[in-house]
């Protein structure tokens, strides 16, 4: 399937004259366009200039990760990070699952023009998701005349090349790639909290639902082989990692096809997500292991018994339902039914308890009825999630639904009010089961809120705030959940010294 009208967008000069010669692999070029970089800013330090960046992420955990090793990159050029505000250089990183996400970067944008004239060293890069439709790149050519910089999902490697001409006072520079051409894995991410890193297993989606538009934006479904993905793991724990969330789109379909040529998969060409998984968890410090998106259609047998074998994957599934009724799923292309994915659930939940299942849903996608609304709140209630993240359709050019006739936005409201309330009932209900036990907790960060308290997570992926010294963040701690607060916990660790 095409993407879009799939075509090369770019204006990087062909001529430009360099006094040695340019490496022509990577990531040998861009590391040479880094060092160059690394001497603009130099420069301008030396004139009592400071060179400051800050990237502003809209979207998923997948662009979360891709910003930490972009701000890796412009770290090693010498830049340092700031806040959006101040900053000399602003990269946005977009999102376009939804248009809401569109017409924030647009009021970021116009927010910042002014800057343009009281900084000359002010600059606005743009990346990510909403670049890849030829439209926003157009929009953004015609009416922000003022952006600097802008690429894609397929090339964000690139950015020391793109940035460099862009200094050396070329006009605006773009470069969109209308499929992979080339891939090269990004080292050397600047995280947020030292102690836990994403980890890309796979790039892509094949399952085009009918409104969704990230196949049309991130291209067809490739995996990375089981010996990259390791030895980053490897990496990340000799670093100091002790949570890894492995990334895909869909990680259940991990290994339908390989980037590259990989000697473990020859050896076993059955070898998917419940294999990798496993090899995962054997790795010295990792001590807890997170995945990110589960279809329901895919989660087999074969995983659920890999994660109740190994301990350090966590209690916590994130397998969005969408919608609850059989007619509209078919429609949207989810290849369940509400049957099916009830049936998973008490599957999942007869081997594993304990387990917190999250969710995404869906309101208002064309031809929705209330009917199938009472589907969908009664897939809620049996299936007892722990949170549900709750969408209105947004129609996406491109995409099937979006040329379906569309549900009237009051009737959509009224839908999503109904829902929310009877998710937010169970998951109020849910999320108080553990009161009054002691969990483990990985300490994140000090509360800004509450003083002297810190904030962590559970296996389950919940919250606890509770009373503690900032040098527990990075470890974890047994911490008693004393008092239930709907969606979080206020906790008490009776033993800060076992903390690991
Ligand atoms: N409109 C609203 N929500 C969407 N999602 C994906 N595409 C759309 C759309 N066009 C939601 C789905 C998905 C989550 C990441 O975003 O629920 O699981
Ligand atoms: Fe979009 Fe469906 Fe792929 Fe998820 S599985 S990214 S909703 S097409």
């Amino acid at each position: 399937m095409p993407l879009f009208n799939a075509r090369l967008i770019t204006n990087l000069p062909e001529d430009y004259s360099f006094s040695e010669p340019v490496p022509t692999q990577e990531p040998e070029r861009q590391e040479y366009f880094t060092e160059l970089c690394r001497n603009y800013v130099e420069t301008n330090r030396e004139k009592g200039i400071n060179l400051t960046y800050a990237i502003v992420t809209f979207g998923c955990q997948m662009n979360v990760y891709d910003s930490e090793r972009l701000k890796g990159v412009l770290e090693k050029m010498g830049y340092t990070e700031a806040e959006e505000r101040e900053a000399n250089l602003v990269i946005f990183n977009t999102c376009t699952v939804r248009e809401n996400a569109n017409q924030r970067l647009y009021g970021h944008l116009g927010q910042l023009k002014p800057r343009k004239k009281t900084d000359p060293n002010f600059m606005i890069g743009l990346c990510g998701c909403m670049m890849q439709e030829p439209k926003v790149v157009a929009k953004i050519n015609e009416s922000y005349p003022f952006v600097d910089f802008l690429f894609g999902t397929f090339n964000l490697h690139r950015l020391p090349e793109l940035l460099f001409y862009r200094l050396q006072g070329n006009k605006r520079m773009i470069e969109v790639l209308p499929e992979p051409k080339e891939h090269v894995e990004i080292k050397g991410a600047k995280r947020k909290y030292p102690f836990k890193s994403g980890v890309n297993i796979m790039y892509g989606c094949n399952n085009f639902c009918t409104y969704c538009i990230v196949p049309y934006v991130r291209g067809r479904e490739r995996s990375r082989t089981p010996e990259d993905i390791l030895q980053d793991v490897r990496e990340l724990s000799e670093e100091g990692v002790r949570e890894i969330m492995l990334l895909g789109q869909n990680v259940n379909s991990y290994g339908t096809n390989y980037m590259e040529e990989s000697k473990i998969v020859s050896e076993n060409p059955d070898y998917g997500f419940p294999e990798l998984l496993t090899d995962v968890c054997k790795i010295d410090g990792i001590h807890r292991v997170r995945f990110m998106t589960s279809h329901p259609k895919d989660l087999s047998d074969k995983l659920i018994d890999v994660i109740v074998r190994n301990p350090k994957v966590c209690r916590h599934i994130h397998l969005p339902v969408q919608i609850g009724s059989t007619r509209l799923l078919a429609a949207m292309n989810r290849r369940y039914t509400k049957e099916g994915y009830l049936a998973l659930v008490d599957k999942i939940r007869t081997a594993l308890p304990e387990v917190s299942l999250t969710t995404d849903i869906m309101v208002g996608f064309p031809g929705e009825t209330e009917e199938d609304i009472d589907d969908t709140i009664d897939v809620v209630r049996r299936s007892g999630f722990d949170q549900a993240f709750t969408f209105i359709y947004s129609p996406r050019t491109g995409t099937p639904a979006a040329t379906m006739e569309q549900i009237p936005e009051d009737i959509v409201k009224t839908r999503f009010q109904r829902l929310l309330d009877v998710v937010n009932e169970v998951a109020h209900e849910r999320c108080g089961r553990f009161e009054g036990q002691t969990k483990e907790v990985l300490v994140e960060e000090e509360n800004v809120q509450l003083e002297g308290y810190l904030t962590g997570r559970t296996e389950e992926n919940i919250l606890v705030h509770f009373p503690g010294n900032k040098e527990l963040i990075g470890k974890f701690v047994p911490v008693k959940l004393s008092e239930s607060k709907g969606f979080y916990y206020i906790g008490v660790c009776e033993n800060p010294a076992s903390a690991e």
